[in-house]
């Protein structure tokens, strides 16, 4: 009898073909899973290319229609809207007018793509505001928590009004998706869904964001954005936004804090998001741009990276492009 030997166990026998490889894959990426953060600025009559991020633009009113109809063709699930407004005061008060470009921004979008693309705004008054912070200042220039949750309401109500299918409270104050809840279910609004920055952190990745948006904040966020060294907390900011409401809750920055996205998906009960952010989008431009790797190569593996660590949702500046990507 010939004795049998131990076999040697061939994980690579999986790998041989890519029919293979695709047939066992864990994760994909679909277009539906993908939103694409835009931006609208106030009076410009060109799109205005974002120095930073290669490829994207602050549209006109007329670009961004014809890009988000681009998206709705595309197939992707939704875009993301930042308004850059012309003037800015102490309290953002662009941000809660109906003519304000934020609002603007969405009555356009809805108007061009209805129900076929979910039209989502940023709620958050750094955009708007003179001195570039998240909520508005007291008397010694300290973050007035409870004064911006009133506005926050009533930054809703101006979003709802104008049409919007899920609004994304950014600003990291305390209690903010309670009250956003709240005032749109007091409004009647219940059909407005919060996509709820959950855990966000204060990230140096956000620089080419800032040029985007034109922002004029001096120092930090750290009051109010968490702090790079805590994972667990994230976790709890993401369970006090489901507790007070939240439809979806989002893990931002995005590659930096996979770790934290993982944690969340795994202790919540509803979709999760991730944002893959203006840093990490110039990272891989710059070095594709420099023929230091494979750009398009490095997308697809950027967003895999998000769905393996467990984002049903990606908030990505490539979506459109991605969504070619995947259907080649
Ligand atoms: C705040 C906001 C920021 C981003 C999205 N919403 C900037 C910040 O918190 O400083 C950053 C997005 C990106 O970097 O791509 N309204």
């Amino acid at each position: 009898m010939t004795e049998i030997e131990k076999p040697v166990i061939r994980p690579r026998r999986l790998r041989q073909t890519p029919a293979l490889r695709r047939m066992v894959a864990e994760t994909s990426v679909e277009p539906r899973q993908l939103v694409l953060p835009m931006f609208l600025r106030e009076g410009i009559d060109a799109p205005v290319p974002i120095g930073s991020m290669p490829g994207q633009v602050q549209h006109t009113r007329d670009s961004l229609r014809k890009a988000v109809a681009e998206a709705a063709e595309a197939g992707i699930g939704g875009v993301m809207l930042f308004g850059v407004p012309e003037t800015k005061d102490a309290v953002g008060s662009g941000a809660i007018d109906p003519e304000g470009i934020l609002n603007v921004a969405i009555a356009d979008a809805v108007a061009e793509v209805g129900t076929a693309l979910t039209v989502m705004s940023d709620l958050c008054l750094d955009e708007f505001t003179d001195h570039g912070h998240c909520g508005v200042l007291d008397e010694s220039g300290r973050i007035d928590n409870d004064r911006t949750l009133g506005l926050y309401a009533e930054m809703a109500l101006a979003q709802a009004a104008a049409g919007v299918h899920m609004v994304g409270p950014s600003g990291m104050m305390d209690g903010q998706v309670g009250v956003i809840r709240a005032v749109l279910d007091a409004a009647e609004r219940t059909d407005v869904s919060i996509l709820a920055y959950g855990a966000k952190y204060a990230s140096a990745f956000y620089g080419p964001f800032r040029e985007a948006v034109g922002s004029t904040l001096e120092g930090d966020r750290r009051t109010y954005q968490q702090d790079p060294a805590n994972a667990l907390e994230g976790v709890r900011e993401a369970l006090l936004d489901v507790e007070q409401g939240a439809d979806i809750v989002m893990v931002k920055p995005g590659l930096p804090y996979l770790d934290v996205l993982r944690q969340v998906k795994d202790a919540v009960d509803i979709p999760v998001a991730a944002y893959n952010i203006s840093g990490e989008y110039a990272m891989v431009e710059a070095a594709a741009a420099n023929g230091w790797i494979d750009r398009e190569a490095a997308i697809l593996e950027t967003l895999t990276a998000f769905r393996r660590a467990g984002a049903d949702v990606i908030l990505t500046y490539w979506a459109v492009e991605a969504a070619g990507l995947l259907s080649r």
